[in-house]
């Protein structure tokens, strides 16, 4: 694959909690508008190595390329704009209205006058909130909230979107519209990194994956080039995971 097909290159990443390697050797590309997962079972790595992406943490080992050009947690200030978080854990003003909240936090990525407002407006609809942008987000539900909390993430347009487990604690007709923002994101030239524990989803969702356990890739492709290469044509994800580790993901 000819390197200017990858957004973001991860090679050889590894992140350690003191002697405890979280992260251990980490390899994958994800290319330009696709919705790329990253598969595992709690404790897998996925957040940690979402961290490093973004610049919250320091890898001990390992490269990242944007647009293939090395980027440095140091350098991230350049980078700022070309990466958007959806942490896994809401973080919102709950006192504040949705559009308040989006003002916020548009503000903090150097918006500002018009375009800030338009950015909320885009925000708002993203979210399926515009009706509701005058409710304080307290009132909100669990789904609302999360919708509201991918828009906050994606508000300044980065190229690409780290989404952790957005879709913990969501009821099922938010989580299809959610599936259906991030579908309207990645046909609008976005690109997305998105972990999750639900197989399901990520057979749904993604274009392409890889399968994270104990904080190592067990393999990366899509969801058919996985179950061929377990030896298992046509198997479904969670099949293939099984195979792969020997255990259910869902004992976790
Ligand atoms: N702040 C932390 N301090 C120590 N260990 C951590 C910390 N955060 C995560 N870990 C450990 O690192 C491993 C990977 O965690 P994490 O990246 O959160 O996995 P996931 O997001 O896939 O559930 C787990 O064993 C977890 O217990
Ligand atoms: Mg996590």
């Amino acid at each position: 694959m000819p390197a200017t097909e990858a957004l973001l290159e991860v090679r050889d990443l590894a992140f350690s909690y003191g002697d405890r390697e979280a992260v251990c050797g980490v390899s994958f590309e994800i290319r330009r508008g696709e919705i790329f997962g990253l598969l595992g079972p709690n404790g897998a790595g996925k957040t940690t190595t979402i961290a490093c992406i973004a610049g919250l943490r320091r890898p001990s080992r390992g490269s990242l390329l944007l647009h293939g050009t090395p980027f440095e947690p140091a350098l991230r200030g350049a980078h700022r704009g070309r990466l958007g978080l959806v942490p896994q854990e809401v973080a919102l003003y709950e006192e504040l209205t949705a559009r308040e909240n989006l003002e916020f936090f548009g503000s903090l990525t150097g918006l500002g006058g018009q375009a800030l407002g338009e950015a909320v407006d885009r925000g708002l609809a993203l979210a399926g909130l515009a009706d509701r942008a005058r409710d304080r987000v307290a009132a909100y539900s669990g789904g609302m909230k999360r919708r509201l909390n991918l828009a906050a993430g994606d508000l300044h347009g980065p190229d690409l979107l780290l989404l952790d487990e957005p879709t913990v604690g969501v009821d099922p007709q938010s989580r299809s519209h959610l599936f259906e923002s991030l579908r309207a994101l990645a046909g609008g030239g976005r690109t997305l990194l998105y972990t999750t524990h639900y197989m399901e989803e990520a057979q749904r969702l993604c274009d392409r994956l890889a399968i994270l356990d104990h904080g190592k890739v067990l393999g990366v492709g899509t969801a058919a080039e996985l179950a061929r290469a377990a030896g298992l044509p046509g198997a479904d994800l969670e099949a293939v995971f099984l195979k792969m580790t020997g255990r259910r993901l869902r004992d976790e």
